[in-house]
């Protein structure tokens, strides 16, 4: 959700060939780069692309029909008064506990303290969800198939330490 230029993506899908990836990104310069990545590593076999928000396609997909959730540096919306525009939290997080396939993993990252917090608090408290994590490195470290983007570069360099946080989707 929200690939941004599509580094993170067209890694995950170069690397996993027999997995079907569904990207959204309503930034028309990102899917223009996305589609580059995915022409020079011929990825057309198992991307498919929605140049918008991805709130319509996670309504439109079956319940339980989707094997893990990326949601990274999403905007994070530092007004409290915007704060219900926040990816994750009340209004997104039902939609996401549908589609995911029982055990399936929520796999969110954020360079912003705030929106961790925010990200912590409804995700935790949220039944469906089971925090992955149990010791306080695990959110300090990368998943082992991790891709940095130029967004986590920049973040990087301006001083900004990300937190990776994992999330199962309970069975049902
Ligand atoms: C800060 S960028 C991070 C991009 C990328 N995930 C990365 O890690 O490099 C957040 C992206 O989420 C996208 N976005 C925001 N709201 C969205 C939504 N409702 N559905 C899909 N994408 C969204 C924005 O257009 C933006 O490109």
């Amino acid at each position: 959700m929200g690939f941004g230029g599509g580094e993170h993506l067209a890694e995950q899908a170069a690397a996993n060939p027999d997995i079907g990836f569904i990207g959204c990104e309503p930034f028309i310069n990102g899917v223009a780069n996305l589609l580059q990545h995915v022409e020079a590593k011929d990825l057309s076999g198992n991307i498919r692309i929605c140049p918008d928000d991805a709130r319509p396609i996670l309504d439109a997909l079956p319940e339980a029909s989707v094997g893990r959730v990326f949601v990274l540096f999403a905007d994070p919306w530092p007004k409290l008064r915007h704060a219900e525009r926040r990816f994750i939290g009340p209004a997104n997080l039902p939609r996401l506990a549908r589609v995911l396939k029982d055990g399936a993993e929520l796999r969110l990252a954020t360079d912003d303290q705030q929106l961790c917090r925010w990200m912590l608090e409804h995700a935790w408290r949220y039944p469906d969800f089971e925090w992955l994590a149990d010791k306080a490195a695990d959110w300090r470290v990368p998943p082992a198939d991790w891709v940095q983007t130029r967004y986590e570069q920049k973040a990087l360099e301006a001083g900004r330490v990300p937190v990776y946080l994992r999330f199962r989707r309970r069975d049902r």
